[in-house]
């Protein structure tokens, strides 16, 4: 088919989405993205709570949907087919989404397609930058850390990854740690740029270590151990200590992800790519220190660096329909049958 128009939905942790994209001409499109975020309504609770992630989920999909089709100027007779990310994520929220998917794909007969939520992130730069086959990628968000080769649509290599935190997990803790804001990314961030990331030492776990694994708890602890002894020794956190603890934080951050990505790196040019690429994708990706390290380490190895626009590498429904589309494009579809998976690894 010459044209191809694919809804995406997704709702497998807080946010609630949904998005059209066209392909045409061998050219995909986004005609519209929809996303709802939940972040008030967990705030109190100082992380995703499930239950409440579904129900709102349930709530407010169909809306997400209905304006999703309004902006792309569409009706839903205008589609060829229906993605929704099956998995993995919080089971509820996944089973929201999946049973929005199967109801309007019974009720039209559009052919349905179940999409991987990670395989949904690391397609994302073949839509925004038209990366070649195969890539290395650093998906390094709230909920995930790790780096992919991405060797076809369905090929990923996993080269390593957290074996805890995510990053932006860590990031976020640092923030309640230092009496910031969530999310605590940017707060921690911007805090950062007035302390000096060496007087205070914090660990950079794993980093002696072979391979692409990161670890990111210890250095959450080790903030909280040195937050602390600066309380004790000044009696409160005085404006100083915080931003030098921000600082030495994002600095351990930094000199993880870079190292980690060198390996990264190493392992991924042995396959000689014809046209080496790297992207970085997630919300941790909006950090400026972290994308500058990245970058400079991809123009000493020659390799193409990019970072997706922010707001198709965060959570959204776009980058699952157009992961979608190359299964709608082969006559491929799952039915209504299709299972809600917690986990289901790449
Ligand atoms: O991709 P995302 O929106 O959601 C998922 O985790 O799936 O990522 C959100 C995470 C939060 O932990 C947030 O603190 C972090 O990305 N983040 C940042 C920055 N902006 C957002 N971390 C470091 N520096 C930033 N500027
Ligand atoms: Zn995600």
């Amino acid at each position: 088919m010459a044209r191809l128009t694919i809804l995406g939905i997704e709702s497998s942790c807080d946010d609630s989405a949904a998005a059209v994209v066209r392909r045409e001409d061998g050219a995909a499109r986004v005609l519209s993205s929809v996303v709802r975020g939940q972040a008030e309504l967990h705030a109190a609770f100082g992380g995703v709570v499930p239950e409440i992630a579904a129900r709102a989920h349930a709530e407010v999909l169909d809306h997400c949907v209905e304006a999703a089709l309004e902006q792309a100027g569409i009706g839903i007779a205008d589609l060829d087919g229906i993605a929704v990310t099956a998995g993995p994520g919080l089971i509820g929220g996944v089973l929201s989404g999946v049973m929005l998917a199967k109801g309007l794909s019974a009720a039209t007969g559009l052919p349905l397609i179940g999409v991987n939520h990670l395989a949904g992130h690391a397609l994302t730069p073949r839509l925004t930058d038209g990366l070649e086959f195969p890539y290395l990628m650093l998906l390094v968000s709230g909920g995930h850390c790790q780096f992919l080769v991405v060797e076809g649509e369905d090929a990923f290599r996993r080269l390593g990854g957290t074996i805890d935190d995510a990053p932006g997990e860590a990031f976020d803790k640092t923030a309640r740690l230092l009496g910031l804001p969530q999310p605590g990314g940017p707060a921690v961030e911007a805090e950062a740029r007035a302390g000096d990331p060496a007087r205070i030492a914090l660990p950079r776990p794993l980093l002696d270590r072979p391979g692409c694994d990161m670890s990111f708890s210890g250095l959450k602890t080790a903030l909280l151990r040195a937050r602390d002894a600066e309380m004790a020794a000044a009696g409160g956190l005085t404006r100083a200590a915080r931003a030098d603890l921000a600082a030495g934080f994002q600095a351990a951050v930094v000199e993880i992800l870079r190292e980690k990505t060198r390996r990264a790196l190493d392992l991924y040019l042995e396959l000689a790519p014809a046209r080496p690429a790297f992207a970085v994708a997630g919300g941790v990706a909006a950090n400026g220190p972290i994308r500058e390290a990245l970058q400079e380490l991809c123009a000493e190895r020659g390799v193409a660096f990019s970072a997706p626009p922010l707001a198709l590498c965060t959570d959204n429904a776009a980058m699952i329909a157009f992961a979608g589309l190359g299964r709608l494009a082969a006559g491929e579809a799952d039915g209504l049958g299709l299972a809600a998976r917690p986990r289901w690894p790449l």
